[in-house]
């Protein structure tokens, strides 16, 4: 294939490819796993942080784009179609862009975040917005999928988490095992599910001695799994998990009681400040979603709910440089700080070393 890097050239043998298969890959995976030593403080235990906003669009969705776009090709596809909250249709455009396959994607009418608008418009996707949310986006996708000759590529399509799986198997390889618990945002639920498929199958094959209890954090707003039943209006200023009725909601709970895990929710306050927090106190910037493990883990260890000494990985899922606005207001509600707030002098030392 003259592909030597990307997680299909990596783990081809745990993906259902077939191996005449043309890959269609931008560099997926592979991404930092960064010792967190602010956070484990913290927490009390040694915290590691899956920094999967490192990925090609700046999110996890690359390492299952690259399976559903490589399949979707080789099956005779012509245009990929997915709903989605902004992350999955940066990563599905920019994949079919690569694959010379149209992208056409549905979105909840100005609840995306603008760098991912940007991102579709740019890789040339036909973008729908639509006057509903993620929920209803996702409907009329799958329906689109059933009635015209495209293919949808949203993780119904259970071939994305194959690739989403491979997460768990670069921390297993990096740290030797599984961690005691995996953590991570939930919004439609397949994330979850992958890295627990990814984990028990390394246990499975002996490549790691243990499976860890994997954690799904969802916000207060949007917090379906957590209470039991689909939200009809989910609110919440992590537009990546704005999701009322997570479409793999059976696979989440099971991967949660297998894994003797558990789901809460975390308010959208905590979420901005856990955001903060990791931009200042570890180096990683990530959108507000992404930051809702790290939010929900700090308020389990405040309530005490925490075991200290635990190894545990947490999933940050997207780039903050994908929703800048919402980091600067957050940040100027900490620090009364702006982008206007920083001066502007003439062009002289004596000047810069006044401020
Ligand atoms: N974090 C980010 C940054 C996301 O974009 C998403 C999902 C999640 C977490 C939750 O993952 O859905 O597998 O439980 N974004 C989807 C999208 C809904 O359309 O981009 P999940």
């Amino acid at each position: 294939q003259g592909t030597t890097h990307g997680i299909i050239a990596r783990y081809r043998d745990w993906l259902p490819i077939d191996p005449a298969a043309k890959v269609i890959t931008l560099g997926e995976g592979n991404t930092p796993l960064v010792a967190a030593e602010n956070l484990s403080d913290r927490l009390g235990g040694e915290v590691w942080l899956k920094v999967e906003g490192a990925n090609p669009t700046g999110s996890f969705k690359d390492r299952g784009m690259t399976v559903a776009v490589t399949a979707a090709l080789h099956e005779g596809a012509t245009a990929v179609v997915c709903a989605s909250t902004g992350n999955t249709s940066a990563s599905a455009s920019a994949y079919a862009a690569k694959a010379g396959l149209l992208p056409i994607v549905l979105l909840p009418a100005g609840r995306i975040a603008a760098g991912k608008l940007a991102q579709a418009i740019v890789h040339g996707a036909k973008v729908v917005q639509i006057d509903g949310n993620f929920d209803d986006c996702l409907g009329l996708a799958q329906k689109l999928a059933d009635h015209y000759p495209v293919s949808l590529v949203n993780s119904v399509n259970r071939i994305r988490l194959e690739g989403q799986k491979t997460a768990a198997f670069e921390i297993v390889d990096l740290l030797g095992d599984a961690p005691d618990i995996h953590a991570m945002p939930v919004g439609n639920g397949g994330n979850l599910p992958a890295y627990w498929r990814g984990y028990v199958e390394y246990a499975d094959a002996g490549r790691a001695t243990r499976r860890p209890r994997m954690w799904g954090f969802q916000a207060a707003g949007a917090a379906p799994l957590v209470l039991g039943h689909p939200v009809l209006n989910p609110e919440t200023v992590a537009t990546a998990i704005r999701v009322g009725n997570p479409a793999s909601t059976a696979l989440a709970v099971a991967a949660r009681d297998e894994s003797g895990g558990l789901f809460e929710a975390v308010p959208d306050d905590q979420i901005l400040a856990a955001q903060q927090y990791l931009a200042a106190r570890e180096g990683v910037f990530v959108e507000p979603a992404s930051a809702t493990g790290v939010a929900g883990l700090l308020a389990k260890a405040e309530r005490g709910e925490l075991e200290s000494g635990l190894r545990i990985v947490i999933t940050v899922t997207g780039n903050g440089l994908k929703d800048v606005d919402t980091a600067l207001s957050g940040h100027a509600a900490l620090t009364g700080q702006t982008i206007g707030s920083a001066p502007v002098v003439p062009a002289a030392l004596a000047e810069v070393a006044a401020v």
